[in-house]
């Protein structure tokens, strides 16, 4: 089979990295992890890479003079190891125009909570706080916006009564790390379709 290549971009802990990595060499896997890129230098998730075995690199956005030049540099590098897809996973930055020009609808986030409710930073916290009674995670494809892009997939995730912060992000991040590999390997079945803001999973 033809894999599909991926690279992931991350600027902490990587364990949904981690989780895509583990997915990618599972028997029938559809997709090869390719490259790990980071914005700091002291992400956990580049050790992780060198002990899954994943070329990693750190690219400090301030040796730039802008974004633009920034993400000029992350595309030659993607484009140098023919990567099909990037798929962010705690990667603190908006993506800019000079990326997305490079990979129109092959850029994919996770986040945790059902979008659209509770975009941006702290979602977890979001949910707690608005007493919401089910949250859980969403996988979409990136858009010029803040977790703003067509939806793949989501999983709900019940709040429980006692669940703090800790708790919550536990079971929402146990979600995630199954969640962001099927939408992944719906992306190289050739299965997702964007249609206006909606993404139809063919059969
Ligand atoms: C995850 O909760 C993800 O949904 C959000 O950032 C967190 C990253 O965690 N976008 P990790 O670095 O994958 O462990």
């Amino acid at each position: 089979m033809n894999k599909g290549n991926i690279a992931v971009l991350l600027s902490g802990r990587g364990s949904n990295f981690d989780a895509i990595v583990r997915a990618s060499r599972a028997v029938g896997s559809n997709f090869t992890v390719r490259l790990a890129i980071s914005d700091r230098s002291d992400a956990a998730g580049l050790k992780k890479a060198a002990r899954l075995g994943i070329p990693a690199r750190h690219v400090d956005p301030r040796s730039f003079p802008d974004k633009a030049a920034y993400e000029s540099r992350l595309g030659e590098l993607l484009e140098s190891q023919r990567i099909d897809l990037v798929c962010l996973a705690g990667y603190m930055r908006l993506v800019g125009p000079v990326l997305l020009g490079r990979f129109p609808d092959r850029i994919l986030n996770i986040h945790p909570a059902l979008l659209p409710c509770f975009p941006g930073l702290d979602a977890q916290e979001q949910a707690l706080r608005a007493g919401v009674k089910v949250s859980g995670c969403t996988v979409h494809f990136v858009d010029a916006g803040t977790d703003s892009g067509p939806i793949i997939a989501q999983k709900a995730v019940a709040l429980r009564p006692g669940d703090d912060l800790e708790t919550l992000k536990r079971r929402i991040l146990r979600q995630e790390h199954r969640l962001y590999p099927q939408a992944i390997s719906l992306f190289f079945a050739g299965r997702l379709q964007i249609d206006g803001r909606a993404v139809i999973i063919k059969p």
